[in-house]
């Protein structure tokens, strides 16, 4: 699913950004350009990286 239209960028993308150390909007806006247009996939764009970093925090608890 799209979370920013106007870059075409999706939840994945925006997974595989944190997952490669973005951690707040600001980064993957630096990586991505989500939210530098309309503005209108922040909030979202917000949840989702919320939901990869603690996806990927309990990985790395379980994996230790
Ligand atoms: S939908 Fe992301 S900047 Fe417009």
């Amino acid at each position: 699913m799209f979370v920013c239209i106007c870059h075409a960028v999706n939840e994945k993308a925006i997974q595989q950004a944190v997952s490669e150390g973005a951690k707040n909007v600001r980064d993957v806006r630096r990586s991505l350009n989500v939210g530098s247009q309309c503005g209108q996939c922040v909030r979202q764009a917000h949840e989702v990286i919320e939901q990869a970093k603690s996806l990927i925090s309990k990985t790395e608890f379980y994996a230790a």
